[in-house]
Order: structure tokens, then C-alpha cells, then sequence
């Protein structure tokens, strides 16, 4: 492997370690009701792109609660439990939501004492405010649960969706995947805390790669590769050596914005009832126009050709199309993605230190083009001069 590319591959690894451990902002935060309640507190849950918002009534020692999430299917069934004596399913104090066969949404409590008895009824602790509604695919449950210890502030919380209900209001039973198996953890009703969830927060995991491998891709390798192509060939010693490090980049560029582009549609099928339409469109554009240079490099016909001088054309505009997009979707995905400020201003800094070194190269290239056109019109032609490059910046 060329050192070059180890040391992109370098660069990756350590930001994927940094970013993984830096916190995005929640997307809860975003979450509005229709009925204007609003929440102390919310989180996102680590699995099946579950939230919950709520609100402790240290005084009533009570916590009202929203829980969002997708159902497994538009008739199944979501869930969020306490658990008072345990830390899953058995023992859970649940509240299922389900759509009834008039259509409105219902919320009932299930006292699951073991995997064989789940019976619908009262719980251990007082339920009131129950309610539910559905749009776009997402499920809402709001309740409000008393405490059963006073000034408790912490609580085993269990979360479930399910496929189907049966005409009894009998919640079919759920799959048993990673995120069916690990929705499950301790909530702090004060500070908002949650632990458990498996290796859950991996949604935040796999947003942060997102950000990472696109702003690397189209925010940064794709100008360079661009930079070298209009800068480099300036310089005689240079050839050809600046359309092989120009392919090689953009080759580069081209993998880890397709692995970058590839994570956002996932992120964007996992993300039920959000969709972020800008950001995805120009997602979508980039990919195109970023396909179609790839393949253009195998239909470019030879110096010489009469229609070499619209195929150059066509490379650069859609090469400045790619910059422009891709600066603009990385600063769309760092409002969407939220992350520390650092990480923004670490790519404002970048992006502007390479436009400082475009602008000093494009003066000096300027420079040297006129000076090449001096010495033509002084110096006779082909004297011993050494031969010139041809310039097209
Ligand atoms: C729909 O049915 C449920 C019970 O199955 C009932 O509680 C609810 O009031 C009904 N809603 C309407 C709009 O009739
Ligand atoms: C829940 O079910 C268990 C087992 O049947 C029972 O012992 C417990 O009293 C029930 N809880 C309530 C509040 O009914």
C-alpha cells in the first residue's frame, strides 16, 4: 500500500476513535407534540429508534412520560415498562399501545409477572392520563406513573415493539433481535442519565462514522484531489505525476464517500417519521455526479481529439458541482448530526485553510502564466527554453 493511502487510512481511524467517544446532541430535543406538552427531560433510546420524554413531579412523586417509537408493523404494538423487582422483561409494569379495530389508538397496562403471564390489568403502581396516537409510521404512548418509593428518582425501564395484537388486546410476541433482546437499562428521572441498551448507542455510533467518512470524502479529499488537478500541473516536474496523485485521491475519495454515502441511507431507512429531505437529495445528487466522473474517466478521449475540449469542460464544471455540494451537505449534516462545536469549527478551519491555499495557488499560477506568456513573446521559440506545459486553469 502507498504510504499515502496508509496515512488516509490513518487519519480515518483516529477520527472514528475521537468521534465515537464525543456525544451528539439528543434528536429528541427536535420531538414536538400536537398537543404543545412539553417535557422536562427526553432521551434517545439506544435501541429500536425508540425516545422518551417525561417530567418528575418530585412534590406528587410522579413521572409523566412520552414514549415514541416505531411498531413493528402499522397494527402492531409499542411498549414501555418499569420494573421494579428486576431489570427485563419479567417483572416489567407495562403500558402497550395498539391501534383498536375502530382505528384510535389505545393504551393498556399489562402486569408481566413472568414470560407466561402477562395479564392485562392493574400494576403495581397508579396509572392515569393514558393515551396514545399515530402518524407516519411512529407509535406515541403518554401516561402518568406514580412512584412507588418516595423521592425515587431512578428506575428500570423496559422497551418493546411488537407486530400484532390480538382481538382481546393481546399483544403478539415480539422477535428476538439484538434490539428486541437489549431494550432494557437504568433511566435517572433527574439528570436524564441512562445506562443499559447493550452496545445500543450505536445509532449515535453509526451517525458519527456518517459524519465522518462523508465530511472526509466530499468535504475534504474530493477538493484536494480537485486542488492538485487545477494547481500541481503548473509546475513541468510535476507531470505526470499530478494526474496519478489526482486519480489516486479521488479514487480515495470516491470509496469512503460511497461506504459514507451508504451508512446516510441506512441511517435514513432506520430513521422512521424524520427525514431530513435537503441533506438526502444532495446526498443523492453527489453520488450521481460523483458516479458519473468515475465513469467519464473511461470515455475521456485522447488530448489530441476535437471533443477532448467539451469533455474537459464537462469534468470540471461537474468536479466544482461535487465541491460545492459537498461543503454544503457536510455543514447540513453537522446541523442535523449536532455534534460538539469543536467538530465544526474543526471542519471550518480545514475547509478555509484549504480555500487560503487555493486562492495562493491560483494567484501564483496566474503569475506564472503570465510570465510564461512574456518570455514566449521576448525569448524565440523552442531555443533551448525548456518546454512549457500547456496551462488551462
Ligand atoms: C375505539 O375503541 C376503544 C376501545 O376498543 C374505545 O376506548 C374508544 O373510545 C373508541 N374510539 C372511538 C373514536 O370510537
Ligand atoms: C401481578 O401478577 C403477579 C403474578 O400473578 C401477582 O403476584 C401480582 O400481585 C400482580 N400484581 C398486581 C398489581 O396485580
Amino acid at each position: 500500500m502507498s504510504p499515502m493511502a496508509s496515512s488516509v487510512i490513518n487519519i480515518l481511524m483516529i477520527i472514528t476513535i475521537l468521534a465515537s467517544t464525543s456525544h451528539a446532541q439528543l434528536t429528541c430535543t427536535t420531538q414536538k407534540f400536537t398537543s404543545n406538552i412539553r417535557y422536562d427531560h427526553c432521551s434517545d433510546l439506544p435501541q429500536l429508534g425508540s425516545y422518551l420524554h417525561w417530567s418528575l413531579d418530585t412534590v406528587k412523586n410522579t413521572v409523566s412520560i412520552a414514549f415514541i417509537a416505531p411498531p413493528a408493523t402499522p397494527d402492531g404494538w409499542v411498549s414501555w415498562a418499569i420494573n421494579p423487582t428486576g431489570d427485563g422483561m419479567e417483572g416489567s409494569q407495562s403500558l402497550i399501545g395498539y391501534k383498536a379495530s375502530n382505528g384510535s389508538i389505545v393504551v393498556h397496562t399489562y402486569n408481566i409477572s413472568s414470560y407466561d403471564s402477562i395479564v392485562k390489568g392493574k400494576l403495581e403502581f397508579d396509572v392515569t392520563d393514558m393515551s396514545g396516537e399515530y402518524s407516519d409510521g411512529v407509535m406515541r404512548i403518554f401516561a402518568t406513573v406514580g412512584l412507588l418509593e418516595n423521592g425515587q428518582t431512578t428506575v428500570n425501564q423496559v422497551w418493546q415493539v411488537g407486530a400484532g395484537v390480538s382481538q382481546s388486546g393481546f399483544p403478539a410476541r415480539h422477535e428476538f433481535k439484538e434490539g428486541n433482546l437489549e431494550s432494557k437499562g437504568r433511566l435517572d428521572l433527574l439528570s436524564g442519565e441512562i445506562s443499559g441498551g447493550g452496545n445500543g448507542n450505536s445509532k449515535t455510533r453509526k451517525r458519527n462514522i456518517h459524519g465522518i467518512l462523508n465530511s472526509v470524502s466530499w468535504g475534504i479529499l474530493f477538493p484536494m484531489g480537485i486542488m492538485i488537478a487545477r494547481y500541481l500541473r503548473t509546475w513541468t516536474s510535476a507531470d505526470p505525476a499530478w494526474f496519478y496523485l489526482h486519480g489516486f485521491l479521488q479514487v480515495s475519495a470516491y470509496t469512503i464517500g460511497v461506504a459514507g454515502w451508504a451508512t446516510g441511507l441506512k441511517l435514513g431507512s432506520e430513521s422512521k417519521g424524520v427525514t431530513y429531505t435537503g441533506h438526502r437529495n444532495i446526498g443523492i445528487a453527489l453520488f450521481c455526479l460523483a458516479t458519473l466522473q468515475v465513469c467519464a474517466v473511461f470515455l475521456r478521449p485522447k488530448n489530441e481529439h476535437k471533443l477532448r475540449f467539451y469533455w474537459n469542460i464537462y469534468h470540471h464544471g461537474t468536479g466544482y458541482a461535487v465541491i460545492v455540494l459537498g461543503i454544503l451537505n457536510v455543514f447540513k449534516g453537522l446541523e442535523i448530526l449536532s455534534p460538539a462545536t469543536k467538530w465544526k469549527q474543526a471542519y471550518t478551519i480545514v475547509i478555509c485553510s484549504l480555500g487560503l491555499i487555493a486562492l495562493v495557488l491560483e494567484m501564483f499560477t496566474w503569475f506564472l502564466v503570465f510570465k510564461r506568456k512574456r518570455s514566449k513573446t521576448t525569448k524565440p521559440h523552442g531555443s533551448g527554453a525548456a518546454k512549457q506545459q500547456p496551462l488551462a486553469p
